[in-house]
């Protein structure tokens, strides 16, 4: 009799323990993906190659399992097997990039069977209540664009403009929330400073990589402010971008709240300050730190491109949303804590690593579980610009491929998804949260070795058949109830 007093006290105990997060009503929920990473047919109907066709092409090439994107999920034939998964789930918006390479010839001509290839997916997540979030650029550059310099060449802000124009005038009357870029520090500093992406350029001490920075905040300005003259007033939409980034915790106590926040105005900042705040342009502290180190280096001109006045206030204001692509964390130590490290390495002079003694990895090297960082991120953002509108574009997990009881990604989502129902709590102004990724896709130059996917792909299947992970029923629970519940033991 004891005993069983005892077990029901213990389960009594155990279950208190459940917590409920839930999220407003009017909270969107989706999933998101990109053009190269699943459409496939890389060269039909018109399509002329991009970047990753020719990274991915090379021989050898980067790619870690020598695949492509040639195939992938071959969403450009099925995409009605995705809108079916996002329907399965009662997602109500679905994220996707459009291919520019799709859309424009060489020489800049529409190419009709790339935009009805749109068009049909649009119509058909409309029909099925599915609001469309459209990225206009996830990477996938005009490779006779790159060979112009692409990025680093000032020209391309012209080029973009021909592009999102045709995007808003093709798709506008039915697509009402736009994201110029997508994760502009990764393919600015994985594709021309470090070369681990395409276009695989690498330019010493941060020079290609600001120049991308700079040539890509100014053709969002431009894409913006053509948007709101030429198309808001009959389209009435938003147009925000989407920026990647961490939080950044003290590794100890000597570490200070000034090098958590140096290392994310560096980071974040790079892109966020001149769009988001009063100040404008780059973070004074970025701008000074790099003009200084730039003197030193006996260069004629700063490593940092300037912007003019006028340039500064077309930034200025220039979104209507914050996209936020949140993974992980880290811990940051500056510099001078560390004897012996050479400051002429590095522009901000922050050590910033993962501890993985406390922190569970994903199969990407890179993937850390910390999901108090997207709290933390979300807090700081509200503090420094102002609480602007929010959406969480991407979050996600990776694994084997064919994990179908993936335990571990629906651990990594619930306690995400409690962390942004903290944040909201904290009055964050967030209103929509997309997964990546709606289904196993090119995981760029990780190839096929690493997925994302809440639907599998068994990409030697010729019907690439969307088969539901676990995770599958998380999303579907979420739906319905509009909470997760956690086990706080
Ligand atoms: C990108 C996705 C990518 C994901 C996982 C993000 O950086 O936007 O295209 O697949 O992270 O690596």
């Amino acid at each position: 009799m004891k005993t069983l007093i005892f077990i029901t006290i213990l389960i009594v105990t155990v279950s208190s323990e459940i917590k409920r997060y839930s999220f407003p009503d009017d909270f969107l929920f989706g999933a998101a993906t990109a053009s190269y990473q699943i459409e496939g047919a890389w060269n039909v109907d018109g399509k002329i190659p991009s970047i990753w066709d020719t990274a991915s092409h090379r021989n050898p090439s980067s790619v870690v399992d020598g695949t492509t994107g040639d195939d992938a999920g071959m969403s450009y034939y099925y995409y009605e097997k995705d809108i079916q998964a996002l329907k399965d789930i009662g997602f109500k918006v679905y994220r996707f990039s459009i291919a520019w390479t799709r859309m424009l010839t060489k020489t800049n001509q529409v190419n009709q069977k790339g935009i009805d290839y749109y068009n049909k997916l649009i119509d058909r997540l409309k029909e099925e209540g599915i609001e469309p979030m459209v990225t206009i650029y996830h990477w996938d550059l005009p490779q006779y664009l790159q060979d112009l310099g692409g990025w680093t060449n000032p020209r391309i802000v012209k080029y973009f403009e021909i592009f999102a124009d045709l995007a808003f005038k093709s798709f506008g009357d039915r697509v009402k929330e736009w994201i110029t870029f997508n994760e502009p520090s990764v393919f600015c500093d994985e594709g021309y400073g470090w070369a681990s992406h395409a276009p695989e350029i690498r330019t010493d001490k941060n020079i290609g990589n600001y120049l991308c920075t700079h040539h890509v905040l100014l053709a969002h300005a431009s894409a913006y402010r053509m948007y709101k003259e030429k198309y808001f007033p009959s389209q009435q939409g938003k147009v925000g971008i989407c920026l990647n980034s961490g939080f950044n915790y003290p590794y100890n106590s000597t570490v200070t709240q000034e090098t958590v926040d140096k290392a994310v105005n560096f980071y974040l900042g790079r892109f966020a300050n001149a769009i988001f705040t009063e100040e404008g342009d780059y973070p004074k502290i970025m701008r000074d730190a790099i003009n200084e180190k730039s003197k030193n280096e006996g260069r004629r001109w700063s490593r940092l491109p300037h912007f003019t006045t006028a340039q500064i206030e077309s930034l200025k204001g220039s979104a209507d949303f914050l996209a936020i692509n949140y993974y992980s964390s880290n811990f940051v130590v500056p510099f001078d804590l560390l004897p012996g490290w050479d400051p002429a390495g590095s522009d901000n002079e922050i050590w910033g690593f993962h501890d993985p003694t406390i922190w569970k990895r994903a199969k990407s090297v890179w993937l850390y579980q910390v999901p108090d960082g997207l709290r933390d991120l979300l807090i700081w953002i509200k503090d420094h610009y102002n609480n602007p509108l929010v959406y969480i574009t991407e979050n996600g997990w990776s694994d084997e491929p064919m994990t179908i009881d993936d335990y571990d990604r629906i651990e990594y989502l619930n306690l995400h998804l409690k962390a942004l129902s903290q944040a909201i709590d904290a009055s964050c102004n967030v209103k929509a949260y997309t997964v990546w990724s709606l289904i196993d896709n090119f995981e760029w130059m990780r190839g096929y070795t690493e997925r994302f996917g809440i639907y599998a792909i068994n990409f030697t299947d010729p019907e690439r058949q969307r088969i539901p992970k676990k995770s599958v029923a998380l999303f579907k629970d979420l739906m319905q109830n509009m909470y997760v519940e956690i086990d706080e033991n």
